[in-house]
């Protein structure tokens, strides 16, 4: 099927950052959220990041004005219906994403893939839920998606290889660097990269370091473009919980235990820069 029209459900970071990347690529979007505000706050989002990059001459006004024409944006599920490829990027929780893809599995015509951005749960776990399992496939994109090359594409227990390449082919027309992943907690990246931003919130709760000189270790270090506390406030804390909580329970080694002061920050409600505090204070228009 010749993908013209993407529908993505869940308008926040990740969920705007894909929509946008979509329609700067040429497809038709349908952004949903569970409310009106929701969707339209994720449109917000992608009008800034546009408006930046016209600032940048990155693009001109009059491509970001098409690209913002690609983007409709609502709250009713039903409006997934017309699309030819879904994209999911609700909160990672693996009860809310098994109902989600019960749902479009009722709305979307047969054949339509069903994608999951998830960061470290089970697509197999999500095709079970839906009666086209072979057409369930993670597309794992980062964080800020319109820079971040990488396209993780997880396959399923039972993710057929049209599917796989279908997925890869659309990551390429987004301009995307595709990996193809065999389903595990955590994929590759965040395998590798959310136990690292765990053992440096260990060192900040030993007071081994300053949360400024554990991310100046980093970038001055290992050459990394932020340091992993800085990171962790972009991704957002509960992101890095929920990722860490996957590997623990799903691989049941000691080494990936959240640490305690992230699971605290949480509590707190401290998640990094959309709540305006984590490792770090934000002015709220970050
Ligand atoms: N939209 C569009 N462009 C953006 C953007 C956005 N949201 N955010 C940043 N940019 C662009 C800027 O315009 C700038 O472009 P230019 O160099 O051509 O002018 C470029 O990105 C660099 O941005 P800045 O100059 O503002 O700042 P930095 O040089 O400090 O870079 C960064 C910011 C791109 C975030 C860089 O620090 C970086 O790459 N950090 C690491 C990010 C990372 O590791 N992400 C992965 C997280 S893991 C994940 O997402 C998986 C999930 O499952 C947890």
């Amino acid at each position: 099927m010749q993908v013209q029209h993407i529908a993505v459900i869940g308008a926040g970071t990740m969920g705007s950052g894909i929509a946008q990347v979509l329609a700067q690529s040429g497809f038709n979007v349908t952004l949903l959220d569970t409310t009106q505000d929701l969707a339209e706050k994720g449109l917000d989002k992608i009008k800034s990041s546009l408006e930046k990059m016209v600032e940048k001459g990155k693009i001109d006004k009059a491509t970001a004005m098409e690209a913002l024409a690609r983007i409709r944006c609502g709250s009713d599920l039903n409006l997934a219906a017309r699309a030819e490829l879904v994209i999911e990027a609700i909160f990672e929780e693996i009860g809310a994403k098994r109902d989600l893809f019960r749902k479009l599995d009722e709305i979307c015509p047969p054949g339509v893939i069903l994608a999951s951005n998830t960061s470290s749960l089970s697509i197999t776990e999500m095709g079970a839920a839906t009666k086209r399992p072979e057409q369930v496939i993670g597309m794992h994109f980062f964080n800020p998606v319109p820079v971040m090359q990488l396209v993780e594409i997880i396959r399923g227990q039972r993710t057929s290889e049209t599917t796989v390449e279908s997925v890869k082919e659309l990551a390429l027309a987004l301009g995307k660097k595709p990996i193809v992943v065999t389903e595990s907690p955590g994929f590759v990246v965040n395998r590798l990269l959310i136990p690292m931003i765990n053992e440096a919130i260990f060192l900040l709760q030993e007071g081994v370091a300053s949360a400024a000189d554990i991310d100046t270790a980093m970038m001055a270090g290992a050459n990394h473009p932020m340091g992993p506390l800085a990171l962790a406030d972009l991704i957002g804390l509960d992101v890095c919980l929920a990722i860490m909580e996957t590997l623990y329970r799903e691989l049941g080694e000691a080494k990936y235990r959240p640490a305690p002061l992230l699971r605290k920050m949480v509590r707190a409600g401290y998640l990094g820069r959309k709540t305006g505090r984590g490792f770090y204070e934000y002015s709220t228009s970050k």
